[in-house]
């Protein structure tokens, strides 16, 4: 049933309000478009008569923190939490108006019809507020009725790359690269509830206090994660990593500072000669980005299967097989792991596998793909160093359960990836690719590696920002040849022909 027609066309007595007998037209409200807080205006009756009982301390202006969501609120802000409040009370009588099983969708249509409800149900709570603050207070409204409630705004500043949640009264968010406690806040922990439903409803997932976490993504493709009590302590939690519609390239990385240009012409060279690559770094450190550039630099003839937990990789090429995990059913059967969706793509007569992230068993299957012919393979994982990843990658094969002695592993690690290049996020907030290292074999039980970029800090700003340079080691790779039958004939300036090596 179409959404008009469920509604009617104009404004209905709500539940807690006034009878309909009561509501005599006597003034204009001004409400503003949604869509634009200069936009059109809509003109609706006002009503007179006795308010129902709508939040206090509405009478004038509320006093509201600073709109720059990157600095701090005074916590507790009572003037934030009234205008919320009433902007809930409105919430509650709009959706009564409405019916409890109406679906909102956002629509020019849904939106008119917010805007004459809103100014209906504004005059009953008889608040008289600054022009300014009723469009907050709409836009709150909207947003709580067709978006994600109060995270709405941050999910709509571009400038604002992560959103968590702590809780009804935390909400932090990440803005080039720095954490910071923004002004928003839900009213309670119930609120944060019901934003979560909202956003694992439409994909018939489900949470609660028997499984109370929750993987999902928001129609934008942005990644969300969303636990609650009693595994989250202080308050339900959600974490959103929010989708970037323009990827970085490689030309964004350098301009950056993240790399160098020959870094960048090095690791095309590497990706087109097929090498096994490793992307190792941190939380958020900008894995998935780097693996997303070098994954744009297989060239377009070649079959791909990516493979991810959640999918975020946007290729350019054309022949491109994407494949995501999946979570079990209600009932606890049908998961398809990432290490089913490794097993299943080297039926798939893949030229290239790219996964997203190995985190467990998979990494044994993806080393044995990569001695096995499925060469050009290009992956990431959790570790600081390169050194670390290849411990990590020890672990992880462990977890395959097939009781391979260390050694032999080791040996599969030191005979598959070519490359590890390590992607670090500096106290200061910058991401940079901090070690580019070859993985060179086997001396005894220890695998050799070998830096052939390094970053190195040289200082701090007054202002706190992190000095840096990337250099290369002076040490030309040893798969040098292999680039060569690519036809990348790299000069020797390349890797700092005169700088002397270093050797780990
Ligand atoms: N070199 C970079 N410079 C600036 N911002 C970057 C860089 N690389 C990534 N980012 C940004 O950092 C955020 C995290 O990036 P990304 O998702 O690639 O990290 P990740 O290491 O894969 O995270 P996770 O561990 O959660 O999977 C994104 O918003 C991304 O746009
Ligand atoms: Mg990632």
């Amino acid at each position: 049933m179409s959404l008009l027609k469920r509604l009617g066309g104009s404004p209905q007595p709500v539940s807690g309000g006034m009878p309909a007998t009561t509501a005599v037209p006597t003034e204009s409200t001004v409400v503003p478009d949604p869509r634009s807080a200069s936009a059109s205006v809509a003109t609706v009756p006002a009503t007179d008569g006795p308010s129902p009982a709508a939040p206090s301390g509405l009478s004038s202006r509320i006093e509201l923190p600073p709109e720059k969501t990157g600095k701090q609120n005074t916590p507790d802000s009572d003037d934030t939490g009234r205008l919320l409040d009433l902007s809930l009370w409105i919430v509650d009588r709009i959706q009564a108006s409405l019916g409890s099983q109406t679906v909102l969708e956002q629509t020019p249509e849904t939106e008119r019809l917010l805007q004459e409800r809103f100014a209906h149900i504004y005059r009953q709570a008889n608040a008289k507020l600054p022009d300014d603050q009723v469009k907050q207070l709409f836009r709150m409204v909207c947003d709580e009725l067709l978006g994600f409630g109060p995270i709405q705004c941050l999910l709509n500043d571009e400038s604002i790359t992560e959103v968590m949640v702590n809780g009804p009264k935390k909400v932090y968010v990440e803005q080039k690269g720095k954490l910071t406690l923004s002004s928003v806040k839900f009213a309670s922990d119930e609120h944060v509830l019901k934003i979560i439903d909202r956003i694992i409803r439409p994909l018939g997932r489900r949470i609660d206090r028997k499984w109370p976490m929750v993987d999902a993504r928001l129609p934008d493709g942005s990644r969300v994660n969303a636990i609650i009590p009693p595994c989250a302590i202080d308050g339900s939690t959600i974490t959103i990593r929010k989708f970037s519609k323009n990827k970085l390239q490689i030309s964004d990385l350098i301009k950056f500072g993240s790399l160098t240009k020959e870094m960048g012409e090095f690791l095309n060279a590497c990706v087109v000669s097929r090498l096994n690559i490793v992307v190792s770094g941190g939380t958020g450190s900008g894995k998935t980005t780097l693996l997303n550039v070098l994954s744009n630099f297989i060239p377009s003839d070649e079959r791909i299967v990516t493979i991810e937990d959640s999918a975020e990789l946007q290729l350019a090429q054309d022949h491109v097989v994407r494949l995501e995990a999946k979570p079990a059913e209600v009932d606890g059967t049908g998961r398809v792991s990432i290490r089913d969706l490794v097993i299943n793509s080297l039926r798939m007569r893949p030229e290239r596998v790219v996964i997203g992230e190995c985190r467990g068993g998979e990494t044994l299957d993806m080393l044995q793909a990569m001695n096995t012919g499925h060469d050009g393979s290009l992956t990431t994982l959790h570790a600081n160093t390169p050194r670390d990843a290849i411990a990590r990658m020890e672990t992880m094969s462990m977890m395959a359960g097939m009781d391979l002695p260390v050694r032999v592993i080791r040996e599969q690690i030191a005979a598959a990836v070519d490359l590890i290049v390590q992607q670090t996020r500096l106290e200061d907030g910058q991401r940079k690719v901090s070690h580019i290292t070859e993985v060179q074999g086997m001396e005894g039980d220890v695998v050799v590696l070998q830096d052939i970029f390094l970053l190195e800090i040289k200082g701090k700003t007054p202002e706190g920002k992190l000095i840096t340079e990337l250099k290369p080691t002076g040490v030309r790779p040893r798969f040098t040849t292999r680039l060569e039958a690519h036809g990348f004939k790299l000069p020797p300036n390349v890797f700092g022909a005169q700088a002397p090596g270093t050797r780990r």
